[in-house]
């Protein structure tokens, strides 16, 4: 089979890397020559664990192509993916004119039959504006050329997108003929080995999956967030909750941590869509929007934690912030609560000095030199007042205390991420805060495995 991949972002490039190395001939597309020529040298735009080397091998193997060229890219290609960005417009909603005019190029110069897939999530009915972009361009040439569109989202985790790729949960993708689903079956054949499902269904619930799926993941966050809260005040244990609950197994052990709200390029913008949909169409999603403003008011609550241990005082505080990037093993800033956290502690007059293992160099995009940059995590805490957990970058979860208390000039730290154990910090002697989770100032603090 050969296929062509239509945008290197993220997506995109995750997609078309992992197609050739299972021995698909792969061209990806991007209209920015910069990053083509760097792609073809083996710089890629984004961190993502493991795909740098993928990248690489698949090239060397001659399966895995990288062209400005749509016209060229899309010759004799069975299937084509649009992996375009869809930036939110002004207004919240999903901005089509890049996977339009994608679509738009893929009439103009397709030459035989394939299937165009949607892999950039998409409000539903966009699949059917694909559809009708691509027949005009072909009208408009005179070509009597046979095509299906199809709409397969993606569920890929930032950080884990390699594995999340070749051993998938399920497959959903959407289709109106049978040709179509039987060419995306042979394609995704070599991904099924581990027996987990492709789900075939037509288009509009397809495009609809990833809303719903990503919303889902959101509510239990905001859900949680909005639980440890209510412990805090309680004086409950939300770990201790979180165990209670997860263990059953219709609400399950995952998504279920607290923390200082979601961020990121999905869920954000993807709840902040679905909700603008159902309004455009005369519906209210009642629940979304409860989901979004308690994650707009999570972002604030360690702010609130550090603003209430200092009494207000925070002029001139040297504040150590450990991770940048909105998740581990990334270094996308899109939506990171960091970026909330950090813009009201300089709003106050704080020093910033900020540790980050790879988000640095797209942190300073948004906070340019208005922070320090520590090149370790220890080099950060030197002289400050307190130590911020923003991000849960592995290499935070168990640092040496002692020289970090040491370093520091007064011994507090605020967990946003809830990594820490808060006897073991108090005995430290460090003050600890952290979310929804019971510290010294409960009495009957004790601990389960
Ligand atoms: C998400 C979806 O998981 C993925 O299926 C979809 O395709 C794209 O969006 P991603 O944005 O990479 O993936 O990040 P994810 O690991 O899902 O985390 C999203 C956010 O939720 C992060 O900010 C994370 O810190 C937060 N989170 C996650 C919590 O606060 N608590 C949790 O229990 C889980």
């Amino acid at each position: 089979m050969k296929i062509a991949v239509v945008g290197t972002g993220y997506v995109g490039l995750v997609t078309g890397t992992c197609f050739a190395e299972v021995g698909i001939e792969v061209t990806c597309i991007d209209i920015d020559k910069q990053k083509i020529d760097n792609l073809k040298q083996g710089v890629l735009p984004i961190y993502e664990p493991g795909l740098e080397e993928m990248v690489v091998r698949n090239m060397e193997k001659g399966r895995l192509h990288f062209s400005t060229s749509l016209a060229e890219g899309i010759q004799n290609a069975d299937v084509a993916f649009i992996a375009v960005g869809t930036p939110p417009g002004e207004d919240g909603s999903a901005d089509l004119k890049y996977v339009l005019a994608v679509a738009r190029g893929i009439g103009e110069h397709m030459n035989s039959y394939g299937v165009i897939v949607t892999k950039s999530t998409v409000p539903v009915g966009t699949a059917a504006k694909v559809q009708n972009e691509i027949a005009q361009a072909l009208a408009k040439r005179g070509a009597d050329i046979d095509f299906d569109v199809a709409s397969n989202p993606e569920f890929l985790k930032e950080g884990a997108a390699i594995d999340d790729f070749l051993k998938p949960d399920r497959i959903v993708v959407g289709v109106a003929s049978e040709r179509a689903e039987e060419v995306m079956r042979k394609l995704y054949k070599p991904f099924l080995l581990n027996g987990h499902p492709i789900i075939f269904m037509d288009i509009p619930s397809a495009e609809m999956t990833k809303y719903a799926a990503n919303a889902m993941l959101a509510t239990k966050i905001s859900f949680m967030n909005d639980v440890a809260n209510l412990c805090e005040i309680m004086g409950a244990d939300v770990n201790m909750v979180r165990r209670g609950i997860g263990s059953d197994a219709r609400i399950g052990t995952k998504f279920i941590y607290p923390g200082i709200g979601y961020g990121g390029s999905c869920f954000p913008k993807d709840v902040k869509a679905l909700i603008k949909t159902a309004a455009e169409n005369g519906y209210e999603m009642q629940v979304l929007k409860a989901v979004e403003s308690v994650n707009e008011d999570q972002k604030s609550v360690l702010f609130e934690k550090v603003k209430r241990h200092f009494g207000g005082e925070l002029k001139g505080k040297r504040m150590a912030v450990w991770g940048l990037s909105f998740k581990p093993k990334t270094d996308d800033m899109r939506e990171a609560p960091s970026l909330v956290i950090i813009e009201k502690l300089l709003s106050v007059g704080c020093e910033v000095v900020a540790y980050d293992p790879v988000a640095v160099h797209e942190a300073k995009k948004d906070l340019g030199d208005r922070v320090t940059y520590a090149s370790d995590p220890y080099a950060a805490t030197e002289g400050a007042d307190a130590l911020l957990v923003v991000t849960e970058w592995p290499e935070f979860r168990s640092p040496n205390f002692e020289t970090i208390g040491a370093l520091m000039n007064t011994k507090v730290v605020f967990d946003g991420r809830n990594i820490y154990d808060a006897q073991e910090m108090e005995r430290a002697g460090f003050a600890y805060h952290c979310i929804g989770v019971r510290t010294s100032h409960h009495e009957h603090a004790h601990k389960t495995v």
